[in-house]
């Protein structure tokens, strides 16, 4: 097979798009084709599946209510500097393109599932088409309870969660990033550490259940300011945290500040680290974030919280109970076997 195309073959293989080719022993991708309206795509047939989903722990199913996801829009209208969540497989930004709520209704309405994700990177990004969707799960008297991702710019419309309260939702799941206004202002998030505190002092007031993501291990950031994420963190009044190391993730722009900040370096998995902070330096850090933000008395408030706010019911209390040892035998193993597992690196390296 001829490798080297003619010219007229060329001009015409060009104009394909989405064609990806060999010229000359290099490989061309040509430009993406569109893709086509959210709203063409017909949502999956979920009956075919051969199980059913629940919230599961370490292989332990947490409650007896079904869970599914859904998904109402495609791609984020926003431009987090460390996010490639809006990135295609060839490095394009995927425009954001969002269902009508009647479709997302008449899918939501299909699912036997009581627990309902929305897999959106960011569900409330046009606050009059959430209100509409609420509205219209509100009329349809459709019970059931929505985890959804969400900006803090949400707090910007009390109209609209007073209605996602009435609608049913329960868990919001909002990038926080970091306490620090250098390194909101580094990861192009686009608000303060001011607007944080003003956002969380008026999402307090809302009958929601809020898990915040921060980033640690950014350029600059230093011990004690990563240490401030689980103060911080409850200080806003955040019911849980998840803290993740930066990660440079392909066609990041992330990657070049990197490479060219000296003393910065990335891990074969894409992780950032440096000559203060080394893997294992970091490695020690998320736990005592995690220590100190997982307190005993915390675990006992998100339970609580999630009571108040009726996510989970007497019912799953006593459905879990008899699940507990499994779970915490589950919990108790993977501890034990990190052990092992970096005991036996340090052995190699000695
Ligand atoms: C879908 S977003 C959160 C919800 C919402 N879109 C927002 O920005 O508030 C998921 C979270 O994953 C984390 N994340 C995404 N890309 C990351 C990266 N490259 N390194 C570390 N954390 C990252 C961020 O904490 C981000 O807030
Ligand atoms: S972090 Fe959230 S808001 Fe920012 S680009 Fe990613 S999905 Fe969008």
């Amino acid at each position: 097979m001829a490798h080297k195309l003619k010219i007229t073959q060329f001009n015409t293989i060009q104009k394909v798009r989405k064609l990806t080719y060999k010229n000359n022993g290099r490989i061309i991708h040509n430009q993406n084709r569109p893709l086509p309206p959210v709203d063409n795509l017909r949502h999956p047939n979920r009956r075919l599946r051969r199980t059913s989903y629940y919230i599961k722990s370490k292989g332990v199913n947490l409650s007896n209510t079904e869970f599914d996801s859904v998904l109402t829009a495609r791609g984020c209208p926003y431009n987090c500097k460390f996010c490639t969540f809006n990135i295609n497989p060839l490095g394009q930004k995927r425009n954001y393109s969002a269902r009508t709520p009647e479709s997302v209704v008449e899918e939501i309405k299909s699912l036997d599932a009581g627990v309902i994700f929305f897999s959106d990177d960011n569900f409330f990004t046009n606050f009059k088409r959430s209100q509409r969707l609420c509205d219209l799960i509100i009329e349809q008297g459709i019970n059931k309870k929505f985890i959804a991702q969400a900006r803090l710019e949400i707090f910007k419309s009390p109209a609209m969660l007073r209605k996602a309260e009435k609608a049913g939702f329960k868990i919001m799941l909002i990038g926080v990033e970091s306490p620090h206004d250098r390194i909101l202002k580094q990861l192009d998030k686009g608000f303060t550490s001011k607007d944080i505190r003003e956002a969380f002092k008026v999402l307090r007031n809302y009958a929601f259940y809020y898990h915040c993501y921060f980033i640690y291990g950014n350029i600059g950031e230093s011990e004690e300011e990563m240490l401030y994420i689980p103060l911080f963190a409850k200080e806003i009044g955040a019911d849980s945290i998840s803290f993740m190391r930066l990660q440079v993730r392909k066609f990041s722009p992330l990657k070049e500040i990197i490479e060219k900040t000296p003393g910065y370096y990335l891990s074969p998995g894409g992780f950032v680290y440096s000559d203060r902070y080394s893997i294992d330096d970091l490695h020690r850090i998320k736990k005592d974030i995690k220590r100190a933000f997982y307190t005993p008395y915390q675990l006992y408030k998100i339970i609580r919280k999630l009571c108040r706010i009726k996510f989970i019911t007497l019912v799953d209390i006593f459905v879990f109970i008899p699940r507990f040892p499994a779970l915490l035998y589950r919990l108790i193993a993977r501890e034990i076997e990190k052990k092992r597992r970096k005991r036996k690196k340090s052995d190699n390296k000695k």
